[in-house]
């Protein structure tokens, strides 16, 4: 999507066939700050300090960081290694296992002399996949905005709310939940987004609010706990949500908040909806509150808050007394009853095991 005038994606291969190109995430919307990634290290510090973050772009950017690892060592033993120091970098997003399973798969069967070329072109596949699907993701999505422009909200701005970023930040490029919004707004549809700021690290007021500034797309910063009120109020049309994994039975287990805006939207009556591709998708898992692991991050993230000062100096500071204990879940479980439906890149289906099976044939005759 856009920064100023110029098209960016949020991973690229470098042209020199040796780097990879990244936004450090942690620095925006403050800061424009690239990196570039040269080895597997750096590629498993990027995601577990979440300089890239978002569950397509944890996926992609592990990609490269197997691709970097078999550079070194395209032994058996080289891949295993890689694979275990990269999937220990975030539990909770199940497109990093994704990722790195297909490396595993597709890569692991070649000659040693052919793994290390051929992980790097699959790297790039993966990344114009990515690009692809959540185009479809927004194709999809378009047309729940767009009815709801048709019936309900003829000449005035459509509403939808969002958490946390699941934008083209999140992703290779377009979002998931972004993705429909952008070619809403594309299409000349009237659109405005209550973008919930997303504590404790912010993606919300840090990266979706840059990300549509940035694209030109209408849209409000409100706090985490505004959501219900604005529901009650008639002033959201419609929630969407991305995902880090959803269950084979349509539980969306995304950043800690979206559940408590689930019960919201239910209450008030307002389309709850969770845009995914099918490689968010665990197939292995069905109850998402009980079997998916929820990630814990450093207290310091709920403690302390970074920001730009007056004089346009980044400050990180302490919001609580220093000895107060902090927790800090990453991510919650939205069970399926609470949501409308998941829009994917083969259309929109019940969150249910029928919904999914039926949108993804495939997949479910594996497990049966
Ligand atoms: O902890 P983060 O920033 O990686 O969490 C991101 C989210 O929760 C997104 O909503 C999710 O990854 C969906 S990505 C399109």
């Amino acid at each position: 999507m856009k920064i100023g005038d110029r098209d960016f994606r949020s991973i690229w291969a470098e042209e020199d066939g040796e780097r990879v190109g990244i936004i450090d995430q942690t620095k925006l919307p403050h800061e424009l700050k690239i990196v570039h990634l040269t080895n597997m290290e750096e590629t498993a510090t990027a995601i577990s300090d979440m300089w890239v973050r978002g569950a397509p772009l944890i996926g992609a950017t592990a990609a490269y960081g197997m691709a970097f690892a078999l550079r070194k060592d395209p032994s058996d033993a080289g891949l295993a290694e890689a694979y275990d120091i990269l999937h220990a970098t975030r539990p909770t997003a199940i497109n990093l296992r994704w990722a790195l399973d297909a490396v595993r798969q597709r890569i692991g069967a070649l000659p040693e002399s052919e793994r290390a070329e051929a992980a790097w072109a699959l790297a790039e596949e993966i990344c114009d996949e990515d690009v692809e699907t959540n185009r479809r993701i927004g194709q999809n999505g378009l047309k729940l905005i767009e009815a709801i422009a048709r019936d309900k909200k003829p000449g005035e701005p459509v509403n939808v709310l969002t958490h946390c970023n699941a934008g083209w930040l999140a992703t290779v490029d377009w979002g998931t939940a972004t993705s429909p919004i952008y070619l809403a707004h594309e299409k000349g549809i009237p659109v405005h987004v209550y973008v919930d700021e997303t504590r404790p690290r912010n993606q919300g007021a840090g990266l979706t609010a840059w990300e549509l500034a940035n694209h030109g797309v209408d849209h409000t910063l409100v706090v985490d706990n505004a959501g219900g009120h604005l529901m009650q109020h008639g002033k959201v049309d419609l929630c969407i949500v991305g995902s880090d994994r959803t269950t084979a039975l349509g539980d969306v287990c995304n950043k800690i908040g979206t559940y408590l805006k689930a019960l919201a939207a239910r209450d008030n009556g307002v389309p709850f909806y969770a845009a995914l591709p099918a490689s968010t998708i665990d197939w292995t898992v069905r109850n998402g509150v009980a079997e998916i692991p929820i990630e814990e991050r450093a207290g310091e993230e709920v403690s302390h808050i970074i920001g730009i000062n007056d004089s346009g100096t980044v400050e990180r500071v302490r919001i609580s007394p220093e000895a107060t204990p902090v927790s800090n879940y990453a991510f919650d479980v939205t069970p399926a009853r609470l949501v409308s439906g998941l829009i994917t890149e083969r259309g929109v289906c019940n969150a249910s095991e029928a919904g999914l099976s039926e949108l993804f044939p495939e997949y479910a005759k594996k497990r049966a």
